[in-house]
């Protein structure tokens, strides 16, 4: 039997712990997330292959296409000195998965809070081909970061996409990140900065960009990139430190859905 054919009989076998569901149709999603499941395709494309979510992962998860421009755009930005990615807010996968196919790492690090989201990040990995290449980790990133990546400041890359949770993101024109819970952005950009100052922040499209004028360096502009489907942006990255986001040519994904 092929290796390959052999994980997709472990992935067919193994059943969801209890908070992980894989729907396989509209009657069994909860009304409040019947929207994302609708879109699931665009979340993962390889959905029907037994993709796992918990029902709060569907609020957070990036959308494969826009993990996947992310993921080439961060492999052509990073100096050649940098060759591990720690995504410390790992959720169900979406851009942990994108960032171990994309090859450019030579470690793919994880983190989770949350063991049931780690648990479907984990078997999601394995349906992409990928959860081997990942070393994951349950637990709090800030503590994790501190306990093991005090010396990674030369080559490692940090790329976060906190809760977006707080008063006014869903519905305020611009959304002040002071108020950004339960992590506004000096409480995660300051200790993430301590591990490398090589990071990137997913935030969402309405983020007031003059909260990040205090930590331009040396007068040069902070670069950011709007990643849109069907022409709409979905949510802006933020690219602190040494990131030559300048060479790229393209600034969008335009996603098919289904
Ligand atoms: C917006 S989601 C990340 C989504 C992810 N990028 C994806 O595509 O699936 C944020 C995740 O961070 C986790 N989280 C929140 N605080 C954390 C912490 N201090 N350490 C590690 N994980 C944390 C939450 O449990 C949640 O799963």
């Amino acid at each position: 039997m092929t290796r390959k054919r052999k994980i997709e009989e472990q992935i067919e076998e193994e059943s969801p712990p209890e908070g992980c569901h894989h729907y396989q149709s509209r009657q069994e999603v909860p009304w409040d997330i019947q929207k994302y499941f609708d879109q699931r395709y665009s979340v993962f494309s390889r959905y029907d292959e037994g993709i796992w979510m918990t029902d709060d992962s569907w609020f957070g998860v990036t959308p494969e296409p826009i993990a996947d421009k992310i993921a080439e755009h961060l492999a052509q930005v990073a100096p050649t000195t940098k060759t591990i990615l720690i995504d410390v807010f790992g959720g169900a996968g979406g851009n942990s998965i994108a960032f171990a196919r994309s090859g450019r790492w030579k470690e793919v690090h994880v983190i989770e809070r949350d063991a049931i989201t780690l648990a479907c990040a984990r078997h999601n990995a394995k349906v992409y081909g990928v959860d081997d290449v990942i070393t994951w980790y349950h637990g709090d990133c800030f503590e994790i970061l501190k306990d093991h990546f005090t010396k990674a400041a030369e080559t490692a890359v940090v790329f976060a996409s906190p809760p977006w949770g707080g008063p006014g993101y869903r519905t305020d024109q611009v959304f002040d990140l002071s108020l950004m819970q339960p992590y506004n952005l000096m409480d995660l950009l300051l200790p993430l900065q301590t591990v490398t100052k090589e990071v990137v922040l997913y935030l969402p499209r309405t983020s007031d960009l003059r909260q990040f004028v205090r930590f331009e360096r040396k007068g040069k502009k902070l670069p950011v990139i709007h990643y849109c489907m069907e022409g709409a942006s979905k949510a802006l990255c933020v690219y602190f430190g040494d990131l030559c986001v300048n060479t790229l040519e393209e600034d969008a994904v335009n996603a098919p859905t289904r």
